[in-house]
Protein backbone atom coordinates (compact mmCIF):
# COMPACT_ATOMS: atom_id res chain seq x y z
CA UNK A 1 0.00 0.00 0.00
CA UNK A 2 2.84 2.58 1.12
CA UNK A 3 4.77 1.63 -2.15
CA UNK A 4 1.44 2.27 -4.62
CA UNK A 5 1.09 5.64 -2.53
CA UNK A 6 4.51 6.39 -2.96
CA UNK A 7 4.12 5.89 -6.88
CA UNK A 8 1.51 7.97 -6.74
CA UNK A 9 3.36 10.69 -4.93
CA UNK A 10 6.39 10.57 -7.18
CA UNK A 11 3.90 10.80 -10.40
CA UNK A 12 4.99 7.73 -11.52
CA UNK A 13 2.84 5.36 -13.31
CA UNK A 14 0.13 2.79 -11.19
CA UNK A 15 -1.52 -0.31 -12.56
CA UNK A 16 -5.07 -0.67 -12.93
CA UNK A 17 -5.20 -3.35 -9.69
CA UNK A 18 -2.74 -1.03 -7.86
CA UNK A 19 -5.59 1.85 -8.43
CA UNK A 20 -8.37 -0.71 -7.34
CA UNK A 21 -6.76 -1.51 -4.31
CA UNK A 22 -5.99 1.75 -3.18
CA UNK A 23 -9.79 3.24 -4.08
CA UNK A 24 -11.55 0.03 -2.48
CA UNK A 25 -9.51 1.10 0.59
CA UNK A 26 -8.60 -2.19 2.70
CA UNK A 27 -5.96 -0.63 4.59
CA UNK A 28 -5.34 2.08 6.47
CA UNK A 29 -6.06 5.02 4.59
CA UNK A 30 -4.58 7.91 6.52
CA UNK A 31 -1.01 7.89 4.88
CA UNK A 32 -3.39 8.85 1.75
CA UNK A 33 -5.10 11.39 3.06
CA UNK A 34 -1.63 12.93 4.10
CA UNK A 35 0.20 12.66 0.93
CA UNK A 36 -3.00 14.15 -0.73
CA UNK A 37 -2.78 16.79 1.84
CA UNK A 38 0.89 17.51 1.39
CA UNK A 39 0.62 17.83 -2.62
CA UNK A 40 -1.94 20.36 -2.14
CA UNK A 41 -0.16 22.30 -0.18
CA UNK A 42 2.76 22.89 -2.24
CA UNK A 43 0.74 23.26 -4.74
CA UNK A 44 -1.65 25.85 -3.39
CA UNK A 45 -0.90 26.28 -0.31
CA UNK A 46 -3.88 27.06 2.77
CA UNK A 47 -5.82 28.66 -0.09
CA UNK A 48 -9.62 27.40 -0.05
CA UNK A 49 -10.82 28.72 -3.71
CA UNK A 50 -14.77 29.80 -4.01
CA UNK A 51 -16.95 29.81 -6.79
CA UNK A 52 -20.13 31.70 -6.21
CA UNK A 53 -23.08 29.37 -8.43
CA UNK A 54 -26.05 30.37 -9.46
CA UNK A 55 -28.62 27.70 -10.48
CA UNK A 56 -30.30 29.87 -13.98
CA UNK A 57 -32.88 27.09 -14.47
CA UNK A 58 -34.54 23.83 -13.43
CA UNK A 59 -35.50 23.14 -16.63
CA UNK A 60 -33.88 20.24 -18.15
CA UNK A 61 -34.51 18.34 -21.57
CA UNK A 62 -32.41 15.17 -20.74
CA UNK A 63 -33.68 12.36 -18.56
CA UNK A 64 -30.82 11.30 -16.96
CA UNK A 65 -32.64 8.51 -14.32
CA UNK A 66 -30.39 9.50 -11.66
CA UNK A 67 -31.36 13.29 -11.53
CA UNK A 68 -34.29 14.98 -9.67
CA UNK A 69 -34.69 17.39 -12.52
CA UNK A 70 -35.05 15.05 -15.78
CA UNK A 71 -37.68 16.01 -18.08
CA UNK A 72 -38.84 12.64 -17.10
CA UNK A 73 -39.85 14.11 -13.69
CA UNK A 74 -43.72 15.29 -14.18
CA UNK A 75 -43.68 16.85 -9.93
CA UNK A 76 -40.26 18.91 -10.61
CA UNK A 77 -41.14 22.34 -10.08
CA UNK A 78 -39.17 23.92 -12.88
CA UNK A 79 -37.94 27.76 -12.81
CA UNK A 80 -35.71 29.86 -15.11
CA UNK A 81 -34.42 32.93 -13.68
CA UNK A 82 -34.36 35.95 -16.04
CA UNK A 83 -31.10 37.88 -16.93
CA UNK A 84 -31.82 40.89 -14.75
CA UNK A 85 -32.07 37.79 -11.83
CA UNK A 86 -29.30 36.36 -12.95
CA UNK A 87 -26.61 39.46 -12.94
CA UNK A 88 -28.05 40.58 -9.45
CA UNK A 89 -27.22 37.31 -7.93
CA UNK A 90 -23.64 38.15 -9.82
CA UNK A 91 -23.82 41.60 -8.01
CA UNK A 92 -24.33 40.42 -4.49
CA UNK A 93 -22.17 37.68 -5.01
CA UNK A 94 -19.43 40.35 -6.26
CA UNK A 95 -20.62 42.40 -2.76
CA UNK A 96 -19.55 39.69 -0.92
CA UNK A 97 -16.21 39.19 -2.05
CA UNK A 98 -16.76 36.45 -4.96
CA UNK A 99 -14.43 36.56 -7.90
CA UNK A 100 -15.92 33.48 -9.97
CA UNK A 101 -19.01 33.01 -11.02
CA UNK A 102 -20.49 29.76 -11.81
CA UNK A 103 -23.81 29.72 -14.38
CA UNK A 104 -25.29 26.16 -13.62
CA UNK A 105 -28.57 24.80 -15.34
CA UNK A 106 -30.15 21.85 -17.04
CA UNK A 107 -30.04 21.28 -20.72
CA UNK A 108 -32.89 24.32 -21.37
CA UNK A 109 -33.12 25.41 -25.15
CA UNK A 110 -35.02 28.57 -23.93
CA UNK A 111 -31.44 30.08 -22.95
CA UNK A 112 -30.49 30.58 -26.53
CA UNK A 113 -26.42 30.91 -27.16
CA UNK A 114 -27.45 35.11 -28.03
CA UNK A 115 -29.07 34.77 -24.26
CA UNK A 116 -25.87 33.50 -22.93
CA UNK A 117 -23.44 35.21 -24.77
CA UNK A 118 -24.86 38.51 -23.54
CA UNK A 119 -24.94 37.85 -20.45
CA UNK A 120 -21.28 36.21 -19.95
CA UNK A 121 -20.31 39.38 -21.77
CA UNK A 122 -22.10 41.59 -19.64
CA UNK A 123 -20.66 40.28 -16.53
CA UNK A 124 -17.32 40.52 -17.93
CA UNK A 125 -17.90 44.31 -18.67
CA UNK A 126 -19.16 44.60 -15.14
CA UNK A 127 -16.56 42.96 -13.26
CA UNK A 128 -13.87 42.67 -15.35
CA UNK A 129 -11.38 40.93 -12.40
CA UNK A 130 -14.08 37.78 -12.13
CA UNK A 131 -13.73 34.46 -14.09
CA UNK A 132 -17.08 33.53 -15.62
CA UNK A 133 -17.67 29.18 -15.20
CA UNK A 134 -20.49 28.19 -17.23
CA UNK A 135 -22.22 24.65 -16.68
CA UNK A 136 -24.83 24.44 -18.88
CA UNK A 137 -24.53 20.72 -20.79
CA UNK A 138 -23.80 19.69 -24.09
CA UNK A 139 -23.36 21.96 -26.76
CA UNK A 140 -22.03 22.10 -30.32
CA UNK A 141 -18.24 23.23 -30.90
CA UNK A 142 -19.94 26.22 -32.23
CA UNK A 143 -21.69 27.11 -29.07
CA UNK A 144 -18.89 26.99 -27.17
CA UNK A 145 -17.00 29.05 -29.26
CA UNK A 146 -19.19 31.37 -29.26
CA UNK A 147 -19.30 31.58 -25.33
CA UNK A 148 -15.62 31.91 -24.98
CA UNK A 149 -15.38 34.73 -27.70
CA UNK A 150 -17.98 35.93 -25.12
CA UNK A 151 -15.42 35.44 -22.63
CA UNK A 152 -16.51 32.71 -20.53
CA UNK A 153 -13.36 31.38 -18.55
CA UNK A 154 -14.15 28.27 -17.66
CA UNK A 155 -16.84 25.15 -18.31
CA UNK A 156 -18.00 22.16 -15.98
CA UNK A 157 -19.40 18.70 -17.96
CA UNK A 158 -18.95 15.84 -16.49
CA UNK A 159 -18.68 13.03 -18.36
CA UNK A 160 -20.36 10.78 -15.22
CA UNK A 161 -18.57 7.64 -16.48
CA UNK A 162 -16.14 6.44 -18.86
CA UNK A 163 -17.39 3.27 -19.99
CA UNK A 164 -19.78 2.85 -22.40
CA UNK A 165 -22.05 -0.14 -21.33
CA UNK A 166 -22.17 2.04 -17.97
CA UNK A 167 -23.00 4.97 -19.92
CA UNK A 168 -25.78 3.36 -21.04
CA UNK A 169 -27.50 1.81 -17.80
CA UNK A 170 -27.22 5.54 -16.07
CA UNK A 171 -28.78 7.21 -19.42
CA UNK A 172 -31.80 6.93 -22.28
CA UNK A 173 -30.35 5.74 -26.06
CA UNK A 174 -30.84 9.67 -26.57
CA UNK A 175 -27.56 9.99 -24.97
CA UNK A 176 -24.48 9.17 -26.13
CA UNK A 177 -20.96 9.46 -24.70
CA UNK A 178 -19.13 9.86 -27.33
CA UNK A 179 -20.76 13.00 -28.07
CA UNK A 180 -20.06 13.83 -24.31
CA UNK A 181 -16.68 13.03 -24.58
CA UNK A 182 -16.08 14.93 -27.52
CA UNK A 183 -17.85 17.80 -26.22
CA UNK A 184 -15.10 18.16 -23.26
CA UNK A 185 -12.00 17.51 -26.07
CA UNK A 186 -14.15 20.76 -27.69
CA UNK A 187 -13.71 22.66 -24.23
CA UNK A 188 -10.14 22.18 -24.08
CA UNK A 189 -9.36 22.86 -27.58
CA UNK A 190 -11.12 26.53 -27.04
CA UNK A 191 -9.58 26.87 -24.31
CA UNK A 192 -11.80 26.44 -21.40
CA UNK A 193 -10.47 25.60 -17.97
CA UNK A 194 -12.16 22.63 -18.75
CA UNK A 195 -14.23 20.44 -15.39
CA UNK A 196 -15.08 16.69 -16.48
CA UNK A 197 -16.12 14.62 -13.46
CA UNK A 198 -18.39 11.87 -12.05
CA UNK A 199 -20.78 10.24 -9.01
CA UNK A 200 -18.98 8.22 -6.66
CA UNK A 201 -20.97 5.01 -6.15
CA UNK A 202 -23.58 5.78 -9.17
CA UNK A 203 -25.93 2.77 -9.58
CA UNK A 204 -23.68 -0.73 -11.23
CA UNK A 205 -20.41 1.21 -10.75
CA UNK A 206 -17.70 -1.08 -9.58
CA UNK A 207 -14.00 0.06 -9.16
CA UNK A 208 -13.41 -0.96 -12.73
CA UNK A 209 -15.53 1.73 -14.06
CA UNK A 210 -13.84 4.31 -11.61
CA UNK A 211 -10.64 3.54 -12.71
CA UNK A 212 -11.52 3.89 -16.57
CA UNK A 213 -12.86 6.91 -15.22
CA UNK A 214 -9.36 7.86 -14.47
CA UNK A 215 -7.92 6.49 -17.19
CA UNK A 216 -10.13 8.96 -18.80
CA UNK A 217 -9.15 12.10 -17.04
CA UNK A 218 -5.34 11.12 -17.81
CA UNK A 219 -6.84 11.58 -21.61
CA UNK A 220 -8.68 14.45 -20.88
CA UNK A 221 -6.29 16.64 -18.50
CA UNK A 222 -8.70 18.68 -17.33
CA UNK A 223 -8.21 22.05 -15.35
CA UNK A 224 -11.14 20.65 -12.54
CA UNK A 225 -12.58 17.26 -11.66
CA UNK A 226 -16.05 17.84 -9.96
CA UNK A 227 -17.17 14.03 -8.01
CA UNK A 228 -19.69 13.52 -5.43
CA UNK A 229 -20.91 10.81 -3.76
CA UNK A 230 -24.69 9.98 -5.85
CA UNK A 231 -27.26 10.48 -3.89
CA UNK A 232 -30.88 9.07 -4.24
CA UNK A 233 -33.85 10.93 -5.27
CA UNK A 234 -37.28 9.40 -4.97
CA UNK A 235 -38.98 10.71 -8.22
CA UNK A 236 -36.01 9.17 -10.82
CA UNK A 237 -36.09 5.34 -11.45
CA UNK A 238 -33.07 5.27 -9.09
CA UNK A 239 -35.23 5.89 -5.80
CA UNK A 240 -34.46 3.02 -3.96
CA UNK A 241 -30.65 2.81 -4.64
CA UNK A 242 -28.27 3.18 -2.10
CA UNK A 243 -26.38 6.59 -1.83
CA UNK A 244 -22.53 6.52 -2.74
CA UNK A 245 -19.67 6.43 -0.03
CA UNK A 246 -18.30 9.18 1.40
CA UNK A 247 -15.23 7.43 1.72
CA UNK A 248 -14.47 6.13 -1.36
CA UNK A 249 -15.28 10.29 -2.44
CA UNK A 250 -12.46 10.81 0.01
CA UNK A 251 -10.10 8.20 -1.02
CA UNK A 252 -10.62 8.91 -5.13
CA UNK A 253 -10.23 12.82 -4.24
CA UNK A 254 -6.72 11.79 -3.10
CA UNK A 255 -5.43 9.66 -6.29
CA UNK A 256 -6.78 12.71 -8.19
CA UNK A 257 -4.87 15.22 -5.80
CA UNK A 258 -1.77 13.04 -6.28
CA UNK A 259 -2.21 12.27 -10.39
CA UNK A 260 -3.19 15.58 -11.08
CA UNK A 261 -1.38 18.06 -8.60
CA UNK A 262 -2.69 21.36 -9.89
CA UNK A 263 -6.36 20.17 -10.71
CA UNK A 264 -8.90 22.38 -9.11
CA UNK A 265 -10.66 20.33 -6.84
CA UNK A 266 -14.02 21.02 -5.63
CA UNK A 267 -15.14 19.88 -1.61
CA UNK A 268 -19.08 18.92 -3.37
CA UNK A 269 -22.44 19.79 -1.53
CA UNK A 270 -22.97 16.18 -2.23
CA UNK A 271 -20.43 15.56 -0.05
CA UNK A 272 -21.65 17.87 2.75
CA UNK A 273 -24.88 16.36 2.14
CA UNK A 274 -24.48 13.04 3.22
CA UNK A 275 -21.88 14.01 6.16
CA UNK A 276 -22.42 16.82 8.70
CA UNK A 277 -18.20 17.76 7.84
CA UNK A 278 -18.17 15.76 4.74
CA UNK A 279 -16.93 18.97 2.67
CA UNK A 280 -13.91 19.65 5.50
CA UNK A 281 -13.09 15.92 5.71
CA UNK A 282 -12.92 16.29 1.55
CA UNK A 283 -10.98 19.75 1.87
CA UNK A 284 -8.35 17.53 4.29
CA UNK A 285 -7.82 14.81 1.30
CA UNK A 286 -7.16 17.36 -1.44
CA UNK A 287 -9.58 19.43 -2.47
CA UNK A 288 -9.42 22.83 -2.93
CA UNK A 289 -12.28 24.60 -3.75
CA UNK A 290 -15.73 25.12 -2.44
CA UNK A 291 -19.10 26.32 -4.25
CA UNK A 292 -21.84 28.54 -2.17
CA UNK A 293 -25.37 28.83 -3.14
CA UNK A 294 -25.86 32.44 -4.88
CA UNK A 295 -29.03 31.36 -6.32
CA UNK A 296 -32.25 33.49 -5.01
CA UNK A 297 -33.48 31.42 -1.37
CA UNK A 298 -37.13 31.16 -2.67
CA UNK A 299 -35.77 29.06 -5.44
CA UNK A 300 -32.99 26.50 -4.08
CA UNK A 301 -35.01 24.02 -3.08
CA UNK A 302 -36.71 23.53 -6.87
CA UNK A 303 -33.18 22.76 -7.88
CA UNK A 304 -33.33 19.56 -6.77
CA UNK A 305 -30.40 17.07 -7.99
CA UNK A 306 -31.11 14.75 -5.17
CA UNK A 307 -32.81 14.79 -2.45
CA UNK A 308 -31.44 16.58 1.12
CA UNK A 309 -29.42 19.22 -0.55
CA UNK A 310 -27.64 20.74 2.32
CA UNK A 311 -28.27 25.43 2.08
CA UNK A 312 -31.45 25.64 0.40
CA UNK A 313 -32.81 28.01 3.28
CA UNK A 314 -29.51 30.28 3.41
CA UNK A 315 -28.56 33.58 2.09
CA UNK A 316 -25.65 33.52 -0.17
CA UNK A 317 -23.94 35.38 3.11
CA UNK A 318 -24.66 32.86 5.77
CA UNK A 319 -23.11 30.06 3.61
CA UNK A 320 -20.28 32.41 3.11
CA UNK A 321 -19.50 33.07 7.06
CA UNK A 322 -20.17 29.25 7.32
CA UNK A 323 -17.77 28.01 5.36
CA UNK A 324 -15.27 30.68 6.08
CA UNK A 325 -15.57 29.45 9.46
CA UNK A 326 -15.48 25.50 8.14
CA UNK A 327 -12.49 25.66 6.67
CA UNK A 328 -10.17 28.07 8.98
CA UNK A 329 -11.61 25.01 11.61
CA UNK A 330 -10.60 22.35 9.16
CA UNK A 331 -7.09 24.37 9.15
CA UNK A 332 -7.53 26.46 5.54
CA UNK A 333 -7.77 29.62 4.40
CA UNK A 334 -10.43 30.80 2.66
CA UNK A 335 -9.42 32.83 -0.78
CA UNK A 336 -11.21 35.46 -2.83
CA UNK A 337 -8.99 35.68 -5.71
CA UNK A 338 -9.85 34.48 -8.89
CA UNK A 339 -8.86 30.75 -8.42
CA UNK A 340 -7.41 30.27 -12.24
CA UNK A 341 -5.50 26.38 -12.22
CA UNK A 342 -1.66 27.05 -11.54
CA UNK A 343 -1.01 26.27 -15.61
CA UNK A 344 -3.72 27.98 -17.30
CA UNK A 345 -2.43 30.34 -20.17
CA UNK A 346 0.81 28.56 -19.64
CA UNK A 347 0.55 25.75 -21.79
CA UNK A 348 1.37 22.50 -19.74
CA UNK A 349 -1.66 21.03 -17.29
CA UNK A 350 0.36 18.12 -16.28
CA UNK A 351 3.65 19.18 -14.33
CA UNK A 352 4.44 16.53 -11.67
CA UNK A 353 5.38 17.33 -8.32
N1 LIG B 1 -26.68 12.54 -6.81
C1 LIG B 1 -25.48 13.15 -6.87
N2 LIG B 1 -25.07 13.90 -7.88
C2 LIG B 1 -25.93 14.09 -8.90
N3 LIG B 1 -25.81 14.77 -10.05
C3 LIG B 1 -26.96 14.65 -10.74
N4 LIG B 1 -27.83 13.89 -10.05
C4 LIG B 1 -27.22 13.51 -8.91
C5 LIG B 1 -27.58 12.70 -7.81
N5 LIG B 1 -28.77 12.11 -7.75
C6 LIG B 1 -24.57 15.41 -10.46
C7 LIG B 1 -24.18 14.99 -11.88
C8 LIG B 1 -24.20 16.28 -12.63
C9 LIG B 1 -23.98 17.32 -11.55
C10 LIG B 1 -24.45 18.69 -11.90
O1 LIG B 1 -24.71 16.80 -10.47
O2 LIG B 1 -22.87 14.43 -11.86
O3 LIG B 1 -23.21 16.37 -13.64
FE1 LIG C 1 -24.42 26.80 3.73
FE2 LIG C 1 -23.03 26.10 6.02
S1 LIG C 1 -22.32 26.31 3.98
S2 LIG C 1 -25.07 26.86 5.80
Amino acid sequence: MTEIINKLFKGSPVSDDELAYIISGEYNDSLLFEKADAVRQKVYGKEVFIRGLVEISSYCKNNCYYCGIRAGNKDAERYRLTSAEIFSCCRNGYELGFRTFVLQGGEDDAFSDDIICSLVSRIKSEFPECAVTLSLGEKSYESFAAYRKAGADRYLLRHETADEAHYRMLHPASMDLSHRKQCLFDLKKLGFQTGAGFMVGSPFQTVRELVSDIRFLEELKPEMIGIGPFIHHSQTPFADRPDGSVSVTLRLLSVLRLMFPEVLLPATTAMGTLSGDGRERALKAGANVVMPNLSPVGVRKKYSLYENKICTGEEAAECLNCLKNRIRVAGYEMSFSRGDHKNYNRGATDVKI
